[in-house]
């Protein structure tokens, strides 16, 4: 199945609890927005794509759940939703993204069921449009693989972080699809480590060679001359950063010192055209997720601890931008990615 859907049957959102992966395979529904921000911020759903799908269908969930029997009430309740959804994580513009795009829909509805039908129509089609362009970044990504090449990677910009398909992970599926034989080297991304509980995971089920790394040897494999390129996704580029899971900055700074290139694969909804390095809220975590690993204490438990989810790469530190529309080289002007 996607990674999140929207269930016509119990009017909910479905969707695969990847807190348990690899160990456990879960479907959950969350028919309240509570438990959609729950699984927000608890990181069932996450990933910067998943989430534009995850605010979307938060949006036709409100609408689902609102006894409103007027356009006003109804759009109060659905904006007091949106508010509440957008709240949960602040780095990812995709999650904002996605509940605005469902909200400005409603402009074209001329009464109540209007607004429910339109905003379940428009989060499907966020969802479905998610998976084309996936597609389309893997098929532009692909082209600067070649047949034998190690690709590392960070976290997980897989399926599991879009609707389907991936970004990062997607250019590699792409490329292995048109016949190229693609190793790809995974960095474990403490603290919560998506890379070597979700990205292994991922690539094992569709058979793409493996390797799990913790992030502290990826210096040494590049010395060693082990990779050929990197590949990672975003959660927001703005004019001078892309915004990654932390540890990405120190992969691009690495990458330049091993004249290795270094790409981001991201769809034109992660880009915050408006958006400068300073003006971005980088989501600091609780402390626990270092002081414990996986329910084991691995800490002190009164030390002190600093647990920010995502770190910015300058934009010189990075060789091309994989977008749907194409790869976006150096100086990467953002009114190029508009047009
Ligand atoms: O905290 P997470 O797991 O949501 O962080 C995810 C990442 O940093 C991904 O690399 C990013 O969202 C790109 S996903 C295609």
């Amino acid at each position: 199945m996607r990674t999140i859907d929207w269930n016509d049957a119990s009017d909910s959102i479905v969707m695969i609890d990847q807190t348990l992966l690899p160990v456990e395979y879960k479907v959950i529904e969350c028919n309240t927005l509570s438990s959609l921000c729950e699984a927000i911020r608890s990181l069932r759903i996450r990933g910067a794509p998943a989430l534009g799908a995850a605010g979307a269908f938060g949006i036709a969930l409100a609408a689902s759940l609102s006894s409103a029997g007027n356009m006003d009430d109804l759009m109060r309740d659905l904006n007091v939703a949106a508010n509440t959804i957008k709240a949960t994580r602040p780095t990812a513009v995709n999650l904002a993204w996605g509940v605005d795009r469902v909200i400005d829909a409603t402009a074209d509805a001329y009464d109540v069921e209007g607004i429910r039908d339109i905003v379940l129509s428009e989060a499907r089609r966020i969802a479905d449009e998610d998976v084309a362009t996936n597609k389309m970044i893997g098929k532009h990504g692909a082209k600067l693989l070649k047949d034998g090449d190690t690709v590392m990677t960070y976290c997980n910009a897989g399926r599991m972080a879009c609707v389907d398909w991936g970004t990062a992970l997607g250019v590699v599926r792409s490329a292995v699809g048109s016949g190229k034989r693609i190793n790809v080297i995974a960095c474990e991304t403490r603290p919560l480590n998506q890379g070597s509980r979700i990205t292994a995971w991922e690539l094992m089920q569709d058979k793409i060679p493996v390797t799990l790394i913790t992030d502290s040897m990826a210096g040494h494999v590049m010395r060693k001359g082990m990779v050929d390129k990197i590949i990672v996704g975003a959660d927001r580029i703005t004019g001078d950063a892309v915004f990654n899971k932390i540890g990405t900055y120190t992969l691009s700074v690495l990458a330049k010192e091993h004249e290795i290139p270094f790409y981001i694969a991201a769809p034109v909804s992660t880009f915050d055209f408006e958006g400068w390095e300073e003006t971005v809220t980088i989501e600091l975590r609780d402390e626990d997720e270092l002081r414990f690993c996986r329910g084991v204490q691995t800490a002190p438990m009164d030390v002190k601890v600093y647990n920010p989810a995502f770190d910015a790469t300058p934009m010189e530190n990075i060789s091309g931008i994989i977008t749907e529309k194409g790869v976006f080289y150096p100086p990467f002007l953002l009114d190029e990615v508009l047009m």
